[in-house]
């Protein structure tokens, strides 16, 4: 069987860490990219996971290159390129600088790799899909963003934390944008099948929630220079898998509505089938008016964005 060749387009923290996951979880071979001032050190981070191959008892081949030419042939381009967030930033702060970077990527991509599956994490996400999807005119199967595949992992942790439960046995949903706006619809969340409030008071929930929600800002202001990462990384080494696998796997993922949800033209987190065709299909649920609500408020702040960045026609 032919192997698989994924692109990883920015080697800094998300992208090496997401290499060596990939590695180890053996994938496909590998191509870590980033501009000609960062090759050397590109090389040094594929000629260290080149030797854990032995560890992880992996022979994915991995090179690394600052010329877009080496992406040729990318089943599946992952973008993490562009700025981190810094304490006290929020991810709309990153909008012009990391909408360049995108702009610049995204042609790269389109010329090199124009049958590439492509998962996009730079911030904010949102408006970063829907600017790679306008620049190249991609099909939207082919374009996805990670937002709920990240927030949900949080949502697992810090209800695992408050039960003293598996994280592993927490299913929720979290939709909408990815930033302060988020919702995670609480309502059909639970533990190894039981809902979750036979299991936690509303207050927890709510605790849940909330820290949720700003979780991302949390680790921002701790690290001091830069955002996620370990996380980052395997959220979307799942998004990955379910594609190279075909998992079918149903994860919250930002990508474009057309009339889903009401939401018309729009990049947004919403449960996302994700497999061998990329994104398979969008799975719509009923909302409660206060679900609505929050949705309503969600595209509010997505389009705002999209305005800024000047992609809404
Ligand atoms: C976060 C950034 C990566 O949520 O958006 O940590």
């Amino acid at each position: 069987m032919q192997r698989k060749k994924i692109a990883l387009i920015g080697a800094g923290h998300i992208g090496s860490m997401l290499a060596m996951m990939i590695t180890q979880a053996q994938l496909g071979d590998i191509v870590l990219l980033d501009l000609p001032e960062k090759l050397n050190s590109s090389q040094g981070k594929v000629l260290d996971i080149l030797a854990l191959r032995a560890h992880a008892k992996s022979d994915i081949e991995l090179t690394a290159s600052a010329d877009f030419a080496a992406i040729s042939g990318a089943n599946v381009v992952v973008i993490t390129a562009g700025m981190p967030r810094r304490p006290h930033m929020t991810r709309e702060d990153l909008l012009s600088i990391n909408l360049a970077i995108i702009t610049a990527v995204s042609l790269e991509v389109k010329k090199f790799a124009p049958d590439a599956y492509v998962i996009i994490s730079t911030n904010p996400v949102d408006t970063m899909s829907q600017a790679f999807y306008e620049l190249t005119g991609f099909p939207k199967n082919r374009v996805i963003g990670l937002s709920g595949a990240l927030d949900s992992s949080r949502f697992r942790n810090f209800v695992a934390l408050e039960t003293n439960l598996s994280p592993e046995d927490v299913a929720c949903l979290v939709m909408g944008g990815h930033g302060p706006t988020m919702i995670p619809i609480t309502r059909t969340a639970t533990v190894g099948g039981i809902p979750l409030a036979a299991i936690m008071t509303a207050e927890q929930i709510n605790k849940v929630v909330e820290r949720t929600r700003e979780a991302g800002t949390e680790i921002v202001n701790l690290l001091g220079d830069g955002s996620a990462y370990f996380s980052s990384a395997g959220a979307i080494l799942e998004m990955v898998e379910a594609l190279i696998l075909d998992k079918r796997r149903v994860i919250c993922s930002s990508v474009l509505c057309q009339g889903e949800y009401g939401v018309e033209g729009l990049f947004i987190g919403v449960p996302a089938v994700l497999g061998a065709n990329g994104l398979e299909r969008i799975i719509e649920i009923e909302l409660t008016p206060e679900e609505q609500e929050m949705l309503d408020n969600t595209v509010h702040a997505v389009s705002k964005s999209v305005i800024t960045a000047g992609l809404m026609r």
